[in-house]
């Protein structure tokens, strides 16, 4: 069980990215009702303020913040050493900080592009690299990525989005395999629509994808990949009418997936 018995002081702390608000934000309640100090990261100060002050006030856990970019290079490693200052237990990292960008590749800002490959994946990778062999060495330890369903199929219209998350299944699956015996369990949790800011910062709130009708809340998507972690699975897809479709995307020819996904990503 990932859970723990409340008010003990020793009790160890989640790590949680993207933690200022969405699926993130939701994270952070989940692991402070299970007894867990968190430590929360993303760009904006004032919002991670905010949330640890009411998880302090909600759970009675210690709530820390360390606002960091971390599409940035040099942040993962900042961030593990800040973390490892504080006077906590890191037995939980939350992979979830993540963005999108709606748009032709080659019209799309070639910095921002950049930016989101060193987030999704680099910031994510690097932090496993960096808290797993703690993890190993203690025999205990839990790692949720978060990818998409988008992971499933090539995306047109969003396609480094999408290769990022396919990206981060693949590795986190490779993972999940390779701490098999290690007492160490992760997880790779694919949300599909999420009525989060995500849609709206990348440019997607207009699409099909996000006026269908399927949109999920972020705690429903959270809940999902925290129970997924607790039960030591190794993928999880949120909603069953996302799993199915992601299901049978693995029997269409793929160039028939992308004119799929195409179509889901122009406007409404
Ligand atoms: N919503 C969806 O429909 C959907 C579907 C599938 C997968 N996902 C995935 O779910 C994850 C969470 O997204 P969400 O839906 O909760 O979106 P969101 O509401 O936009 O939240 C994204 C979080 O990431 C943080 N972030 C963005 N850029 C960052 C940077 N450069 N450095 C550090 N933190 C950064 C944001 O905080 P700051 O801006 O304060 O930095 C925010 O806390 C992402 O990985 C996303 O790809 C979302």
């Amino acid at each position: 069980m990932v859970g723990r018995k409340p008010d003990n002081e020793s009790m160890p702390a989640a790590l949680i990215t993207g933690a200022s608000t969405g699926i993130g934000r939701e994270f952070a309640y989940l692991c402070a009702h299970a007894g867990y100090d968190v430590v929360l990261t993303a760009r904006s100060e004032p919002r991670l303020e905010e949330l640890a002050s009411d998880v302090r006030q909600r759970t009675s856990r210690r709530a820390f913040i360390i606002p960091m970019d971390l599409a940035d290079a040099r942040s993962p490693r900042q961030l593990y050493e800040q973390a490892s200052n504080l006077n906590v237990a890191l037995e939980v990292l939350i992979n979830n900080a993540g963005f999108g960008l709606v748009g032709k590749f080659w019209e799309l800002d070639e910095d921002e592009q950049m930016q989101m490959l060193q987030l999704n994946m680099g910031a994510l990778t690097h932090l496993t690299r960096l808290f797993l062999p703690g993890f190993i060495a203690r025999r205990r330890g839990y790692i949720l990525n978060v990818a998409s369903t988008a992971a499933f199929q090539p995306g047109p219209l969003m396609s480094v989005y999408y290769a990022t998350k396919a990206y981060v299944v693949s590795f986190s699956e490779a993972i999940h395999n390779e701490v098999r015996g290690y007492g160490v369990k992760v997880t790779c949790l694919c949300p599909g629509p999420t009525a989060t800011e995500f849609d709206k910062r990348s440019g997607a709130s207009g699409t099909k994808l996000f006026k269908s009708g399927n949109t999920m809340t972020p705690l429903a998507v959270a809940q999902i990949g925290w129970d997924a972690l607790q039960a030591g699975q190794s993928l999880v897809v949120a909603g069953g009418l996302n799993g199915l479709m992601a299901f049978l995307t693995r029997f269409a020819p793929r160039q028939f997936a992308a004119s799929m996904a195409r179509r889901m990503q122009e406007k409404a």
